[in-house]
């Protein structure tokens, strides 16, 4: 039996609580023992308290980490993320600067069509290599999971590929999302139905069959899939099994929304032009929204989603960073903290319940992961600060000093 001891924290953060997504004024009380200490046994954590609390129990057995009086918190848990994709869309950041527009790009055949091109011309090896580069920038700012989409192959064979590397990555948890419904690939350009078709018909069975994931996406836009064709896609994915994520009224206000209410799913994510009614019926349904600043700020817009919104309608709301070669080129929580504070007017307890607790229900790991109580995965973070409000208020500096997952360093 290996057993640590994790001593000298300035602030354990630990988000014990209801076993439930935290909502209102629950998401800011992250339940902080100052100078607390956490005993941990076969990568789960035994116990929590301040450091005389947990003394008696440390035994020579022990590995004792000092954390040298500075904030130990859960591991990040980002619950949007597209992390397997070839070559990057620098070029694209260069236009935008220059005034084109993320949906002029996309048009002209670039944007996720022109990562798709490269993914599908890609090894499953080399994707996992560059895969393997984005992990160590997750786990280097804190992060200990992702929920990591498919969608750069739009053929059967390239997005069952793109899910296998996925389902290789390493030492970082993933949770599998098939988003083979994440554009329109050039040779279906004519005819959009007959995509949906093949999505419907064989890549979702198939997916299914073979548990390469565990949630279905789309990107429910006018333009790319309308409300019927997501309405399609999804009903046949809950049908087989899967839970349900959304890209909702994330460019447009389409009632994507209001869709992922009516089909009862997770998450609806972006929701950048949701109104009160989309909000009112996400509150019904229990659907947890997914707010995305980072690919606000990185698309040069000023329109963030309507957080306070959000959490004064009781919903239990999620961070992430949408990690992607488009919209979001950031694996970084501590910057979406920031973003989250400044343009949304999160309080840095909101923002970390979101980025942590919340996030891990999103995803049904809520019993799992997300805060550091007994019983639950020892993934745990020391940040080389005091007070965790330092962490999204130093921004574009890394924080962690080193990594744990389930009770072994990774970084
Ligand atoms: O969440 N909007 C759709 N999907 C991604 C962007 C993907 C890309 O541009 O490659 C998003 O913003
Ligand atoms: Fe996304």
């Amino acid at each position: 039996m290996s057993k640590l001891a994790v001593v000298g924290c300035s602030e354990l953060v630990t988000l014990a609580g209801p076993a439930r997504p935290r909502t209102g004024a629950e998401m800011r009380d992250l339940a902080i023992i100052a100078n607390g200490a956490m005993l941990i046994s076969d990568g789960r954590i035994e116990s929590v308290g301040t450091r005389s609390e947990i003394e008696s129990g440390i035994g020579n057995d022990c590995v004792v980490v000092d954390a040298g009086n500075r904030v130990v918190m859960p591991g990040f848990v980002d619950a949007h993320t597209h992390p397997v994709f070839a070559g990057n869309r620098a070029n694209e950041f260069e236009l935008r600067a220059s005034g084109a527009t993320y949906a002029e790009i996309a048009a002209a055949g670039g944007g996720i069509r022109s990562t798709v091109r490269q993914t599908r011309a890609a090894s499953e090896n080399d994707l996992l290599s560059a895969a393997q580069k984005y992990i160590s920038w997750f786990l280097e700012n804190g992060t200990t999971t992702i929920e990591a989409k498919s969608g750069y192959g739009l053929r059967p064979e390239d997005e069952y590929k793109l899910l296998r590397v996925i389902g290789a990555i390493q030492p970082l948890r993933t949770v599998p999302t098939f988003l083979g419904a994440h554009e329109i690939p050039d040779e279906f350009r004519k005819n959009p139905a007959k995509y949906v078709d093949l999505v419907v018909e064989e890549m979702l069975p198939e997916v299914a069959a073979q548990h390469l994931a565990e949630y279905c996406d789309i990107f429910c836009e006018p333009g790319i899939f309308g409300i019927e064709e997501s309405r399609r896609i999804l009903t046949a994915a809950r049908s087989l099994g899967l839970g349900l994520r959304l890209h909702a009224d994330q460019l447009s206000k389409s009632g994507a929304a209001v869709l992922a209410a009516e089909l009862g799913a997770a998450t609806a994510d972006h929701l950048e032009h949701t109104d009160a009614l989309g909000i009112a019926a996400l509150k019904t349904a229990g659907v947890q929204p997914v707010l995305l600043p980072g690919s606000v700020y990185a698309l040069g817009s000023s329109r963030y989603p309507d957080a306070r919104a959000m959490i004064n309608a009781g919903l239990a709301v999620v961070l992430a960073t949408d990690f992607n070669p488009g919209s979001s080129p950031t694996p970084s929580m501590p910057m979406i903290l920031s973003l989250a504070s400044t343009q949304m007017k999160l309080t840095p307890a909101e923002a970390v319940t979101a980025a942590t607790i919340n996030a891990a229900y999103s995803l049904r790991r809520g019993d799992e992961i997300g805060s550091l109580e007994p019983g639950k995965r020892a993934d745990f973070v020391i940040h080389d600060c005091r007070d965790y409000r330092e962490i999204g208020y130093f921004f574009g500096v890394r924080h962690p000093r080193s990594v744990y997952i389930e009770g072994k360093r990774v970084v």
